[in-house]
Parts: structure tokens; C-alpha cells; sequence
């Protein structure tokens, strides 16, 4: 086996595509960007097609045309995710999935709806499960693969009011162990990575409400809201043969905020 500190980098990425879910802004779009900076070839996603391809198009102008494609499916429903990765798998394989779509739904557990608890289990967790093991299908057949699920803070810890979406990403945890307890001997390598409170469309109200701000900024010792584009770094490691014999993982990017009380 050779050594994985040759004058290539590990982390270089040439020659491997990466479906990164939920990439038409956010975390998502910062996870690809990093991707892109690290040579591989990307696959933008969401639900909203005209996002989806302004995103390209932007992306596109940056580390060109052949390293940016498009796809459009909603990770909730099985039968489009299976026709969304065959649409992908017809023109190549995907080594790398970023599983990274996900919303959040604010509400005291006494009342919110079965229909809301369902929604956020759904996009938030089931759907790594529905992506995960239809992308794993090609990546066993091949030997090989990553898959990144992208987790939270609340993978570790609660608080009030979020019950469905603290639930949905302590189960990620377990996915992510589940995926590796069947995968890891068929060549793929399954981990998380667990972004703190991080400026984004879904955190916007919390940035603009001075209580909640204060809060973060007081809870996380380094002090501010992560960027986006804080997460790409460990998201590239984690795709990369440089975390060749890591898996079945969480790796928090929090600023410190899982590491004191
Ligand atoms: N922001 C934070 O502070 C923070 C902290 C920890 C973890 N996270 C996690 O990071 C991930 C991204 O968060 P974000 O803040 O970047 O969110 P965001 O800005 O709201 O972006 C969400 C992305 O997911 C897509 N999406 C949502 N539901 C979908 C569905 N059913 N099918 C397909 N695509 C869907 C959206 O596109 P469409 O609307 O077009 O579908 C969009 O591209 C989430 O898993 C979130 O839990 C965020």
C-alpha cells in the first residue's frame, strides 16, 4: 500500500464526482465550492431548478463548464431519488456523496403536528438513508466511495423547541454508523460532519434576533457564527484518500460549542 504522503496531495479530488444534496445555496453551495477547489467535478442540487442552474451558472464561470453539473429531485420521495441517481449514473459514477439537504421547524414538542415532526424526520433523516443507499448500490459494485452526512450540533446536544430536528440528527449519527457497520468492508467509507450555528437562509431569523445572537456568540468559545464556508475543509478531508481509514464518524465544526457548558 503506498504511502499517503506522496508528492500528490491526498486531498486532491481530480477525477472524482461529487453529488453534494441541498447545494443551490447555503452550506451546500460552500461544500461544493470546496470540492471544486480540490479538483473534483460537482453535482448541484436542490429542488428548485431555476436555483439550481443559477448556481451552476455561477459555479460554471469560476472553475468551468466540465466540472459543474445539475440535478433536480426532491430527497423525500423514494421513486425520484432513484430516478435522479440513474439520471447521474448514466453519464458516469458518483465517488462522492454529500449528503447535506435539510431544513429546520421551530415549535414547543407539546404542540407540534405529526405532519411537521414527519417533514423534518423525512428531509432530515430519511432522506440520507434514500440517497445514501441508492448512491451505495454503484460505490459497492465499484469498491468504492464517500459519503459525508452532514449533521449538527444537535447530533450531540438538545434544545427547546427543535425536538424533530435533535432527533433527526442524533439518528444521522446512527446512520452514519449503521452505513459503515454494512459498507466499510465493500470499500465505502461513511462519516459525518456536525456544523455549529453557521450564518445561512435557514439561520437568518436567529442572526437578526438579538437575543438568540447573543446566545450563540456568548455559547461558542471561538466567539462568531461559523461561515459556510468553515465546513468545506473537513468535508474535502473526509472525501479524500487523506481520511483513507476513517469511518463510521462525527467530526463537530462548532468553533468549540460541543466541547464545554
Ligand atoms: N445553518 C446552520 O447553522 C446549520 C447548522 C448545522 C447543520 N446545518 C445543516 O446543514 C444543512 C444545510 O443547511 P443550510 O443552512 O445551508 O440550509 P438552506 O440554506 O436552507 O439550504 C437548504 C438546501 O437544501 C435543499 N433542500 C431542502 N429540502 C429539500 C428536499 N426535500 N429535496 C431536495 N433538496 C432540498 C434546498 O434547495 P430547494 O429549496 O430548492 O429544495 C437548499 O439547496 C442542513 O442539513 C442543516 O441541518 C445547518
Amino acid at each position: 500500500m503506498s504511502s499517503p504522503f506522496e508528492p500528490t496531495s491526498p486531498f486532491d479530488l481530480t477525477g472524482r464526482r461529487a453529488l453534494v444534496t441541498g447545494s443551490s445555496r447555503g452550506i451546500g453551495l460552500a461544500i461544493a465550492r470546496s470540492l471544486l477547489g480540490a479538483g473534483a467535478q460537482v453535482v448541484i442540487h436542490g429542488r428548485s431548478a431555476e436555483t439550481v442552474q443559477a448556481t451552476a451558472v455561477a459555479l460554471a464561470s469560476q472553475f468551468g463548464a466540465d466540472a459543474v453539473s445539475t440535478v433536480v429531485f426532491d430527497v423525500t420521495d423514494e421513486q425520484s431519488v432513484v430516478e435522479g441517481v440513474a439520471e447521474l449514473e448514466a453519464s458516469g459514477p458518483i465517488d462522492i456523496l454529500v449528503n447535506n439537504a435539510g431544513l429546520q421547524h421551530r415549535e414547543p414538542m407539546l404542540q407540534v403536528s405529526v405532519e411537521d415532526w414527519e417533514r423534518v424526520i423525512r428531509t432530515d433523516l430519511t432522506s440520507a438513508f434514500l440517497v445514501g443507499r441508492t448512491v451505495a448500490r454503484g460505490m459497492i459494485g465499484r469498491g468504492t466511495g464517500a459519503i459525508v452526512n452532514i449533521c449538527s450540533v444537535q447530533t450531540d446536544l438538545a434544545r427547546p423547541t427543535i425536538g424533530a430536528y435533535t432527533a433527526a440528527k442524533h439518528g444521522l449519527r446512527g446512520l452514519t454508523r449503521a452505513m459503515t457497520a454494512e459498507w466499510a468492508g465493500s470499500g465505502v467509507r461513511v462519516n459525518g460532519v456536525a456544523p455549529g450555528y453557521i450564518r445561512t437562509e435557514l439561520t437568518q431569523p436567529l442572526v437578526d434576533d438579538p437575543v438568540f445572537n447573543a446566545w450563540v456568540l456568548g455559547r461558542t468559545p471561538a466567539g462568531r457564527w461559523g461561515e459556510p464556508e468553515d465546513i468545506g475543509g473537513a468535508v474535502v478531508w473526509l472525501a479524500s484518500d487523506a481520511s483513507r481509514f476513517v469511518t463510521g464518524q462525527v467530526v463537530f465544526v462548532d468553533g468549540g460549542m460541543t466541547a464545554v457548558v
